[in-house]
């Protein structure tokens, strides 16, 4: 399934190091045990080579450059329509004040696969949550097809089901339903979704994907598919 890697993990180290006794982003995130760090992998190849695959969590401000030029060059490809007015020259793939949580799939360097959460506090039919956003997913073509873009589902699920959140949404097109459900998400089709406030919003037709995820989450599930989630912008 997961085509040239074949991944058969030879050696997992699982280091603790540096990034979770770094310096801390301006906006606070919660402890998670650990959750931030990074993964080595070492990957056989069909010729008999080794590859080093890292697997890596980073909180905003400690994401190296190269990997965000790397990211935000992808996503002007991709998605185009995200950079004009004052987006038009992006240079992160969040906004860096949103307590932004990265998670890169790296070999020697070179991004491979990428995703981003952040976090807002939103208002949802008369009560407050703290949501967060996951999205910028992306496996570069070449690497396609090789249990990447799964890996780093993964990585930023499991992240936010140790975080603070009550819940979690994406959004995607219908395509991409069983790819996030696999992961856990939950499909919300049919959940309407605004651009704006009650006052002043534009409708955005996305699918809608969840996870309902503290007890207050849990409980608001048939409120977030049934009301209008109304979104700062569509992430
Ligand atoms: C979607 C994307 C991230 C998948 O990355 P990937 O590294 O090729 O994914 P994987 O190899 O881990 O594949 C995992 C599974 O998803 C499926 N899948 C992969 N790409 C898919 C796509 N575009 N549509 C539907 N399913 C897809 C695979 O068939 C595989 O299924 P399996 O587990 O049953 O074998 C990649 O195609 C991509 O970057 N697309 C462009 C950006 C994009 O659309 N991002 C999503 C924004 S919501």
């Amino acid at each position: 399934m997961f085509g040239a890697l074949h991944t058969t993990l030879l050696n997992i180290a699982i280091l603790h190091d540096a990034v979770t006794r770094g310096a801390r982003p301006a906006l606070a995130l919660p402890e998670r045990g650990g959750a931030i760090g990074a993964i080595f992998a070492t990957s056989a190849q069909a010729d008999g080579s080794v590859i080093m695959i890292e697997r890596r969590i980073y909180r905003q401000d400690e994401l190296p450059e190269s990997l965000m030029w790397q990211a935000v060059s992808f996503m002007r490809v991709q998605w185009p329509s995200i950079f004009k007015g004052s987006l038009r020259l992006l240079k992160h793939t969040y906004p860096p004040d949103m307590g932004t949580v990265h998670f890169a799939i790296t070999e020697e360097g070179v991004l491979l696969s990428y995703a981003s959460v952040m976090r807002m506090d939103l208002p949802h039919a008369g009560e407050r949550y703290v949501v967060h956003g996951f999205g910028n997913a992306f496996t570069f073509p070449p690497y396609r097809g090789e249990g990447l873009g799964r890996q780093v589902v993964d990585m930023a699920t499991g992240f936010l089901r140790e975080s603070d959140a009550d819940v979690a949404g994406l959004f995607c097109a219908p395509g991409l339903e069983r790819f996030y459900a696999a992961s856990g998400w939950e499909a919300l089709p049919g959940a309407v979704t605004r651009v704006g406030t009650p006052e002043r919003f534009t409708a955005y037709g996305e699918l809608r994907m969840m996870l309902f995820l503290s007890e207050k989450g849990r409980q608001a599930r048939t409120a977030f598919a049934g009301e209008p989630l109304y979104v700062p912008w569509p992430w």
